[in-house]
């Protein structure tokens, strides 16, 4: 595939007030969540959660991707129907989590690397048949007493940039995602200063590994304080200090670049991205890929019960359609109460 076929792939998943749902939770990380609502983790639980979720009618004006993971992609809707082509028929791409999970760094305490790489090409071309368009690998860095090293970063970008370059060798488009998380209790000062260095180095290694930056989706972090810090920045600060941060970094070429929401609230999440889609004019599509935040209230709602498969789908469907009025610079906090 050429360059030009993923950059419009990139955006059909997040062009025209667009954004992707993050449904790939692997086994453990689906696990914790059913816990939360009570609800028992069984493949036929997780089958029709992620049915309900997909099946949400109207949902596909806002939701142009979703990332599925290893199971989901091979599971069926209850009329039979493959789930990649049943997103395809309603308008969405489906996408695969291909990464296998940070693991601790050998000498590093407190670190890890993302691993993956061993038969992904093989794996990429499996992914492809199953109706794949795009893929997402995530690298975790954390922040605390001396960390992030230059190691951990660089490790972590080569790998990323390893991983592109395998999925656009396999015409699949790869969501590089670099989340520096908010566990701790930084300030949104450290929280820009490793973002921005770990972003300069994605992007001399994406460079360096000769991947089109036309075909890539970057998924970063918002530049926020740390969820256990003292006088945490308020929305109008993280929205500046984050676009600050993305305009140093993040080359013209890129199409899009689509938020993780790391552990804000779903509202946070939606309010941040609405103001930074109101300061102006910026060379690449600023939307959202998020998991809990457009997640949390849904799973709330269903808590794991058929009866309640309306008033998820419901709840998933307000989430959709404020992001994306966030995306296109028109969200109000007051439509929080009004929608
Ligand atoms: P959150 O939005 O819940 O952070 O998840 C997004 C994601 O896909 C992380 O890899």
């Amino acid at each position: 595939m050429n360059v030009n076929e993923l950059n419009s792939v990139a955006n059909g998943m997040l062009g025209n007030g667009k954004g992707i749902l993050a449904a790939d939770e692997s086994s453990p990380t689906i696990k914790k969540r059913f816990d939360s609502i009570d609800a028992e983790s069984t493949e036929e639980n997780r089958r029709r959660y992620r049915e309900m979720l997909f099946a949400t009618a109207g949902v596909a004006d806002y939701i142009g991707g979703v990332i599925l993971f290893d199971e989901t992609i091979r599971q069926n809707t209850t009329d039979g129907v493959l789930f990649p082509q049943y997103l395809s028929d309603r308008g969405m791409i489906p996408g695969i989590k291909v990464d296998k999970g940070a693991k601790a760094l050998a000498g590093f305490p407190g670190e890890t690397v993302t691993e993956g790489l061993d038969g992904l090409r093989e794996r990429l071309e499996e992914y492809a048949d199953l109706g794949a368009k795009f893929a997402k690998w995530r690298a975790v860095i954390h922040i605390g007493d001396g960390i992030p090293s230059d190691y951990c970063i660089s490790a972590n970008a080569h790998a990323l940039a390893r991983y592109a370059a395998l999925c656009q060798e396999a015409g699949i488009v790869p969501i590089v995602e670099p989340e520096v998380l908010m566990d701790g209790d930084h300030s949104i000062e450290r929280c820009e200063e490793v973002t921005v260095a770990t972003l300069d180095v994605v992007f001399a290694e994406q460079k360096a590994h000769r991947v089109a930056l036309e075909g890539i989706v970057l998924k970063p972090n918002m530049v926020i304080s740390g969820t256990a810090a003292a006088n945490r920045a308020g929305p109008q600060e993280v929205a500046e200090a984050t676009l600050r941060c993305l305009k140093a970094t993040v080359p013209a070429e890129v199409p899009g670049i689509a938020f993780l929401s790391g552990g804000q609230t779903a509202e946070e999440a939606t309010e941040h991205l609405g103001l930074m889609n109101q300061m102006g004019e910026l060379p690449w599509e600023l939307s959202f890929s998020y998991g809990r935040a457009l997640q949390a209230p849904a799973l709330d709602a269903w808590r794991g019960d058929e009866a309640n498969f309306a008033a998820g789908q419901e709840a998933l469907f307000k989430r959709a359609r404020l992001n994306s009025l966030a995306r296109l610079g028109k969200y109000e906090v007051a439509m929080e109460s009004a929608a």
